[in-house]
């Protein structure tokens, strides 16, 4: 893995070479674990997140940090830490306008004149948590304005320790705040500090963070849901998968629940048991 250059005429070696075949061993690892595809395009990105947590724990061999990663007895710990470095946790509040719009404009009063109840959402791929806030906020003024309480329960997961510890924190910069809509602002979120806010707590009572691999999403204690908001994850992954992943998140709606996905993350998909919301510029579908 060493690789020779020069410096000022003599030959030292340093560790920062990732031979292609070394490369695809951990593109598969990482595929195999979280479905997440690092193509050879971005192999730099792949090899910067492996080097800075091998400097970290001062290992400076590719080789060995794979074979402790996969083998010894801390491997399952220092992979919890490593999955947030080789995942993208880009994200905003109200990120995809038109999907929460659906939401609140269509989707919600159709649930007014149903027995049941409490709703149950999920926030799939949540990051550091502003999807899953962004949906309260919309639940919890729709339900606050409709019925006086708040009827409906988040849970929001992610496979990446650290992105769910911000998200639990729930202390974002201030500079944020444009993200969110006027007319959530006033009732939603308050000053930590002159450079901080955070959610109101009326909102943390409804909104919980666990950690799910969506690759075995069907093993965690999520059914029934009347509300599955999956965006910006899928994209990652291989095409089969997401045709796979699609048909599991079908089956963990209840009847009469709605998925919104990402407009890019697939192009035709369909199942038999869902129908396809019209609201313009989403990618939503209704179960039967
Ligand atoms: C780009 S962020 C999207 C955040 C948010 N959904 C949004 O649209 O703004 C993608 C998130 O998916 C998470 N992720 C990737 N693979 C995952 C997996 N197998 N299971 C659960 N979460 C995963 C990443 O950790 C990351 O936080």
């Amino acid at each position: 893995m060493a690789v020779a250059q020069t410096l000022y005429g003599t030959e030292v070696h340093v560790d920062h070479g990732m031979a292609d075949e070394q490369f695809v061993r951990w593109a598969e690892l990482l595929e195999s674990r979280t479905g997440v595809v690092v193509p050879l395009a971005r192999k730099s990105f792949l090899v910067g997140a492996v080097r800075s947590r091998m400097r970290e724990t001062g290992c400076n061999d590719y080789e060995n940090y794979f074979r402790r990663i996969c083998s010894s007895a801390t491997g399952a710990v220092e992979w919890g830490v490593l999955v947030d470095r080789l995942t993208v946790h880009e994200t905003k509040f109200f990120r995809h306008l038109p999907s929460f719009e659906l939401i609140e404009k269509q989707w919600l009063p159709q649930q007014l004149g149903k027995d049941g109840g409490h709703l149950h959402a999920w926030s799939v791929g949540c990051s550091s948590g502003e999807e899953a806030w962004s949906l309260a906020m919309v639940m919890h003024r729709f339900f606050s304005e409709h019925l006086g309480k708040a009827n409906f329960g988040i849970s929001a997961s992610d496979v990446s320790q650290a992105a769910l510890a911000n998200a639990r924190a729930a202390v974002y910069p201030v500079e944020r705040l444009s993200e969110i809509p006027l007319a959530y602002r006033a009732d939603y979120v308050e000053m930590v500090s002159d450079t901080t806010f955070r959610p109101v707590e009326p909102l943390h009572r409804r909104v919980g963070f666990v950690r799910v691999n969506l690759l075995q999403a069907s093993s965690a204690p999520l059914q029934r849901l009347d509300l599955i908001f999956c965006q910006n994850v899928l994209i990652y992954f291989s095409r089969e998968r997401r045709l796979r992943l699609l048909d599991g998140l079908a089956s963990l709606l209840a009847p009469g629940g709605l998925l919104i996905i990402g407009s890019g993350d697939i192009g035709l998909w369909n199942h038999p048991a869902l129908q396809r919301v019209v609201w313009p510029g989403t990618l939503a579908y209704l179960k039967n």
